[in-house]
């Protein structure tokens, strides 16, 4: 064994340890959203602290940089495999980061954070924005100085980003957003001032919950969801968590009046489970088992929420099973019916609850938004009139109160700037791998309205899955797809759905 190889090793199993702190935090997290007594939240926060601040030791380690700059060495780094390629190059970008970062700004952001959400929190309730202003001027102050200490050629927006979209650059973004948007606006604008809405209330009624976690049980083992390696919990903000290889849980909520939350969260995160649960063994504890980026995580979830969960075809098999369940509300409701009830669209101030049409226009929003605050374009005062112009530009609509909003997502409180735009770029992904899914399987659409599931997830698994963090985004978008990231895919979906939903042609 020659002596990088020796090194190589050295740094996976210090890696591996790494992971293993992580995926303790992240049980402690789990616990915390699920199960943990309320009591039991300073305790835990002080747990969750010490495990951080070890994990960050280790990450900024001269251990770390050791191990680092050995492996980068060009005679060592090209001896490598392209798997430990992948994982040098990885952790290297994540050590280059933490370690440019002074400990006091660190702790200061920390700290920062948990003051900023408190007050968040009662603005909101108050929907007093004044209150919670000087925070966020304090917020963004800082996030520039993280940008400044990692270093951008364009804008300080680049660094933030990069945390949750890797290498994938601000006016990229913002070249492929305005076009999107100017291609969205008016098809929003047609359904909403010609198309003909269902009534909300119609299929509403008794859904026990019981038959609902059963169902959610069912629709999750048939995408392939492996419940000896995960399981399901009720949360109040539905997620999905990897305690470790072979245990990958998913959260759902449920209201007895309507099933359409449950189903759609379930749905959902079992999309982002099957990414986690589709990673090669021989590669857990490495970066070669995690996601590439935020948004290519989201483009799995929304593929199978929206681009099979919520299609015509999938209810044609899986509707006469949901009516055993639920024959109370749903007897005599025919599956055209309840497919129009799962896809109505309608402009709304509050984005978790949009449809998969609006949605993206409260994305763009937002990326407008923090692109402004953090460039300097948009003045942190001024930040509600920016928003409220900007609602009433692309929805139509103007919210009375800043609870409904500038001040409804806990985002900017927490400091997640550069997270936003990843939901959209989610839904973009997830339209191009569609499509491409289409063409590799042709049997696709009559797979899905057949129950057979299997056949998506084996092609995510292979194209998607397997490849952990080898390739970027957008070098994984050009492989699987032949093309780079392509917002008219998602515009197609949509016209050819909605202009069928609603009658029209968009
Ligand atoms: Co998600």
């Amino acid at each position: 064994m020659s002596d990088h190889n020796k090194t190589y090793d050295d740094f996976i199993g210090f890696m591996k340890e790494n992971t293993c702190i992580s995926r303790s935090i992240a049980l402690l997290d789990w616990d915390q959203q699920t199960y943990m007594p309320p009591n039991g939240i300073e305790a835990r926060a002080a747990s969750q602290a010490v495990l951080q601040g070890i994990l960050h030791e280790r990450v900024v380690s001269e251990r770390m940089g050791g191990y680092l700059r050995e492996l980068s060495r060009s005679e060592v780094y090209e001896s490598l495999d392209e798997f430990q390629k992948t994982n040098v190059r990885e952790m290297k970008r994540l050590y280059e980061r933490e370690v440019k970062l002074p400990s006091e700004l660190v702790k200061e952001l920390a700290s920062l954070q948990s003051l900023s959400q408190n007050a968040w929190v009662k603005a909101r309730q108050d929907s007093d924005f004044k209150a919670f202003q000087p925070y966020l001027e304090k917020m963004i102050e800082l996030k520039k100085q993280v940008a400044e200490h990692i270093g951008y050629e364009d804008t300080p927006y680049d660094p933030l980003l990069d945390e949750y979209e890797p290498y994938t650059l601000t006016r990229d973004i913002k070249s492929i957003f305005s076009r999107f948007r100017d291609k969205l606006v008016p098809v929003v604008r047609r359904i909403i001032d010609e198309g003909e809405n269902m009534d909300e209330e119609r299929l509403k009624g008794d859904y026990p919950l019981d038959k609902q976690e059963a169902f959610s049980r069912f629709i999750a083992a048939e995408m392939g969801y492996d419940f000896n390696s995960g399981r399901l919990d009720k949360a109040a903000h539905p997620f999905t968590t990897t305690i470790g290889g072979g245990d990958v849980r998913i959260t759902t909520r449920y209201d007895e009046r309507d099933p359409r939350p449950a189903l759609f969260a379930t749905i959902h995160e079992a999309g982002h489970a099957l990414y986690e649960q589709g990673f090669l063994p021989e590669h857990y504890g490495t970066l070669m088992a995690e996601s590439i980026s935020l948004g290519y995580h989201e483009s799995q979830s929304r593929m199978w929420e929206n681009m099979v969960g919520r299609s015509l075809g999938f209810w044609k098999h899986y509707y006469p099973s949901l009516q055993e369940y639920f024959p109370g509300p749903l007897s005599g409701v025919d599956v055209e019916t309840f497919h129009r009830w799962v896809n109505i669209v309608k402009p709304s101030f509050i984005r978790v609850e949009a449809d998969e049409v609006t949605y993206n226009l409260h994305i763009l929003l937002r990326f407008e938004m923090e692109t402004g605050l953090i460039e300097g374009d948009i003045d942190p005062g001024e930040a509600p009139e920016a928003w409220n112009e900007k609602m009433e530009k692309y929805l139509g609509i103007t919210p009375e109160k800043d609870s409904d909003g500038v001040l409804q997502d806990v985002h900017w409180s927490l400091g997640l700037f550069g997270y936003f735009p990843t939901y959209t770029l989610g839904n973009l992904y997830a339209a191009q791998l569609f499509n491409q899914a289409r063409k590799d399987i042709p049997s696709l659409d009559e797979d899905i309205s057949s129950g057979r599931l299997l056949p998506l997830r084996e092609w995510l698994r292979e194209n998607v899955h397997k490849h952990g963090m080898r390739y970027t985004a957008k070098e994984l978008t050009e492989m699987v797809t032949g093309e780079g990231l392509n917002e008219d895919h998602f515009i197609r979906y949509l016209k050819s759905k909605y202009g069928e939903i609603y009658g029209l042609s968009l």
